[in-house]
């Protein structure tokens, strides 16, 4: 079954909706077919030797010899279909990832626009915690950043007042102990995906951290590329004093970026680093004064957006190639080690601590 004149018309149209020049080759053959769809087998002269364009578009229809008008056009169809869809550009003309935007993530709000795809954690209320619907969302909201070709970069930042504060403890609440190894197990796996998304993010991920962050919403930002802060923000991972051990890759990226003791003391000992001395131990690139923040980050993003992406895209895989197969090992055996954490005695007592505490205020 051949498309009819009106689905040839309708890829006419949509041809517009191509949010990227598709390149010359792409163009010759959609020409190519579009005139043997419309006019037939090319009968036109050859153009001069010295108009160039004229005789790769002659040459380009030439090629397709005496394909029938049905077929071509069919052809020609199928190529419109395929170019948008490799450009993620939906039925609507929307890209993926504008698509997305409008649709409704339960823990995150979420935009794009020139080419930047900004996650916003959108749980003010309870500053930004993650449960495990935000886990999944942001592996999401990643996959869509990263398959999305008019995204060039991707940004993360927190709503409200705090940038996050760390897995929900919840998250385990409503475990009993017949369900809490099961549960542990689960959660094991959700995290799991969760860091694999940021390892292998394929552009640029730049952390805005608009204040303060706790547990693994600091660990995992040794998986981003850039981290800007306000000087408000605080970093602080409280595992040993909630029974727990490090996750995001933090034990292999921490020591590796802050030197073995300057990271012991944030891992081992939850010692709360501010802004600055994030920024010295080179967890943070850059400290912002709090009333600049939003503005001399955003001024920054847009520019980082304009620059050539296949290069930036390239050079990161080129700069995480290095670490990535030791980089899942590493997720591995820390979830692997906090599904069992999770369960024991010192992690469940310190949670039950931190509800009733709260209940008694
Ligand atoms: N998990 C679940 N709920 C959390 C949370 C978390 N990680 N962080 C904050 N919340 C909730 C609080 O329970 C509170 O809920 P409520 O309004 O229903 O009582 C709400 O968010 C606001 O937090 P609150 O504690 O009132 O604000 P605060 O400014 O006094 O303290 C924190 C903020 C982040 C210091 C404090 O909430 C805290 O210590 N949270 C736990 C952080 C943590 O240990 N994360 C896990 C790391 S591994």
């Amino acid at each position: 079954m051949f498309a009819n004149e009106d689905d040839f018309n309708a890829a006419k149209e949509r041809v517009n909706l191509l949010k990227e020049d598709p390149g010359n080759e792409a163009k010759l053959k959609m020409y190519a077919l579009f005139k043997q769809a419309t006019v037939g087998t090319c009968k036109a002269s050859k153009p001069g030797a010295f108009d160039f364009v004229g005789k790769a578009k002659w040459q380009a229809w030439t090629n397709l010899g005496s394909l029938d008008q049905k077929s071509a056009r069919q052809k020609y169809i199928d190529m419109v279909q395929q170019l948008l869809d490799e450009q993620g550009v939906t039925v609507d003309g929307s890209t993926t990832a504008e698509a997305q935007s409008t649709e409704q993530f339960k823990t995150l709000n979420v935009t794009s626009e020139n080419g930047v795809y900004k996650i916003m954690l959108n749980r003010p209320n309870k500053k930004n915690a993650l449960t495990f619907d935000s886990y999944n969302e942001l592996v999401k909201a990643l996959d869509t950043a990263g398959k999305d070709p008019t995204i060039v970069l991707a940004t993360i930042t927190g709503a409200g007042d705090y940038y996050c504060s760390g897995n929900d403890l919840n998250n385990f609440m409503s475990a009993t102990p017949d369900t809490m190894s099961d549960m542990a197990k689960d959660g094991g796996v959700i995290l799991n995906k969760f860091v694999s998304a940021f390892i292998d993010f394929p552009k640029p991920l730049i952390g805005l951290v608009n204040g303060p962050a706790v547990g693994v919403s600091v660990t995992i930002l040794g998986l981003f590329d850039v981290v800007y802060s306000t000087n408000k923000a605080t970093f602080v991972t409280p595992f040993s004093a909630l029974g727990q051990s490090p996750e995001g890759c933090s034990s292999y990226v921490f020591p590796k970026i802050m030197g073995r003791a300057k990271a012991n003391e944030v891992l081992l000992f939850g010692r709360k680093l501010t802004a600055d001395e994030a920024c010295d131990r080179g967890l943070v690139a850059s400290v912002f004064p709090d009333d600049k923040f939003q503005k001399e980050t955003s001024r920054l993003v847009d520019e980082y957006a304009k620059l050539p992406k296949n290069s930036m895209r390239l050079s990161k895989n080129l700069i995480r190639s290095n670490d990535k197969d030791l980089l899942h090992k590493v997720n591995d055996a820390e979830c692997e080690l906090l599904v069992e954490r999770w369960t024991s005695d010192e992690c469940v007592q310190a949670i039950m601590n931190f509800f009733t505490q709260k209940a008694k205020l």
